[in-house]
């Protein structure tokens, strides 16, 4: 059997890791003494919010939203629909929305105004991945763990036809 379609892989297990620790520190900081609410979007950010949820110091709950798959093409900007929605009401709350990838910003634009017409406390945006040479409108990113160069990749919860998500680096693949 073939392995995957990698042609380089960008960072990995412990890369990955390690900046994963450097955001949570950051974020458990601005977060002092408050409670953080963790949205994540499945299926992508699963792993991501996993781990970076295990980092953080401070009293976290989260939650997940899931939104329809012709949304996640690429190509396909600004087709986005909620499929699953929050379980909980995040009203009066601090959230956190947590990505996998922002490339054209057109998902996490949709998602915060979502997000933000549910009344929470404070919205802040963290990711694990940021394409901004692909990026067509502005997101505000408060967190960020690695920017990327405009090639398609997976791992760490980012699939390529739904394969690859349980790699536990990032890599670039190939498109085929
Ligand atoms: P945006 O709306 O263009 O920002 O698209 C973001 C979504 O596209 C992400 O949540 C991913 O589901 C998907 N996506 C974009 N680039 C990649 C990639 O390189 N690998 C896997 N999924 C990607
Ligand atoms: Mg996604």
């Amino acid at each position: 059997m073939s392995g995957p379609p990698i042609e380089r892989i960008l960072f990995t297990e412990e890369q990955i890791d390690q900046r994963i620790r450097e955001v949570a520190a950051d974020i458990s900081t601005k977060y002092a003494g408050r409670e953080l609410k963790l949205i994540g979007v499945l299926k992508g950010s699963v792993y991501f919010l996993t781990a970076l949820s295990r980092e953080l110091t401070i009293p976290v709950k989260i939650d997940f939203l899931a939104i329809s798959s012709f949304a996640n093409q690429r190509g396909a900007p600004g087709l986005v629909r909620i499929a699953k929605d929050l379980d909980e009401s995040i009203e009066g709350e601090d959230v956190m929305l947590v990505e996998d990838i922002i490339d054209t910003g057109f998902t996490t634009r949709y998602l915060l105004q979502h997000l933000a017409g549910r009344g929470p406390n404070s919205l802040a945006l963290c990711t694990l991945l940021d394409r901004t040479s692909r990026r067509l409108v502005q997101v505000p990113i408060e967190f960020r763990c690695f920017e990327i160069p405009d090639r398609f990749v997976a791992g760490f919860g980012l699939d390529h036809k739904q394969l690859y998500r349980n790699l536990k680096y990032i890599a670039v693949v190939g498109m085929g």
